[in-house]
């Protein structure tokens, strides 16, 4: 039977962590941390996720602000208030909450965001500097499962990973991830050929395709790390994961549940970005 790594309780930890070091700030009576979210139209699930993020920033202490734009805003007005996000000192982080309304242009909006503030991880700057393995804002949610994977002791030197999904937000950065971490990376998709059999070979199995309960046991090699990623709602109302949870349990060494798994890691990497968004635009002076 596996292990269950709850991410709520290690997000709890090292939100801890933080508000002891914001805290320390306002002590010293030193400038707050600030994020900023640009939230444009009325996409439920969004706005359900922006007041998670704010609940967060203030449960730490760090400063927020959602900036809302209307569904029809154009693309000049979305980026003229990036660009004034950017350009005030008093802002550390800024985030774009996709998925933006139809008509607007996500990369054209990302690409508009100081890299130096982009929490997010998503500017090419940082895609790129990820990459390269350099030091650069990297993705909250693949930053979250490295830290569910470091909470399991998942050896990854040399180990089997795959990865299933490959979208820029979370497949292809926790993939690189797993790369730099010394993993051998499959990357798997919806033309994947035997998925089965490949996800069957993994040490580590990151799912991350967005369709409820699609991994069962028999996805999964006996004693594998099993990272959940999914979040889909059910007719009724609840929230199911890409892994059948009480399918895979039994076989898997470690494994994280939906919800308290992987959500909850998510925010708390983007509080620890806009900390360190924060730290850096301090030591440059701004
Ligand atoms: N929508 C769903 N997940 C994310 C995320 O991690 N960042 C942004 N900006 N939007 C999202």
């Amino acid at each position: 039977m596996g292990t269950v790594i709850y991410g709520n309780e290690l997000a709890q930890e090292l939100k801890d962590g933080m508000k002891a070091r914001v805290d320390e700030l306002r002590r010293q009576g030193r400038r707050i941390p600030s994020l900023s979210v640009i939230l444009a139209g009325e996409n439920p699930a969004s706005l359900s996720y922006v007041r998670g993020k704010q609940k967060a920033c203030a449960s730490v202490g760090i400063e927020s602000s959602v900036i809302r734009l209307p569904a029809d805003v154009s693309q000049e007005a979305l980026e003229a208030e990036i660009i004034r996000l950017n350009e005030d000192p008093a802002v550390d982080g800024i985030l774009v909450q996709l998925p933006l309304p139809a008509g607007l242009e996500e990369s054209r909006a990302i690409g508009r965001i100081d890299p130096r503030k982009d929490v997010d991880g998503l500017h090419p700057l940082n895609v790129g500097r990820l990459y390269l393995g350099e030091e650069g804002f990297v993705p909250c949610t693949p930053r979250g499962c490295m830290e569910l994977l470091k909470r399991m002791e998942a050896p990854l030197d040399g180990c089997r990973a795959v990865v299933v999904g490959r979208s820029h937000l979370v497949g292809s950065p926790v993939a690189r991830l797993l790369q730099n971490a010394n993993a051998t990376v499959t990357i798997c998709h919806s033309h994947t050929r035997n998925l089965r059999e490949i996800c069957r070979q993994a040490d580590v199995l990151i799912v991350a395709i967005g369709q409820p309960h699609f991994i069962d046991h028999t996805y999964v090699k006996e004693g594998a790390y099993v990272i959940d990623v999914g979040i889909s709602k059910a007719a009724d109302g609840s929230l199911k994961g890409d892994v059948d949870f009480d399918d895979v349990l039994p076989v898997a060494k470690a494994i994280t549940p939906v919800p308290k798994g992987v959500g909850p890691m998510t925010i708390c990497m983007l509080l620890d970005n806009t900390l360190k968004a924060y730290e850096e635009r301090e030591k440059h002076g701004l």
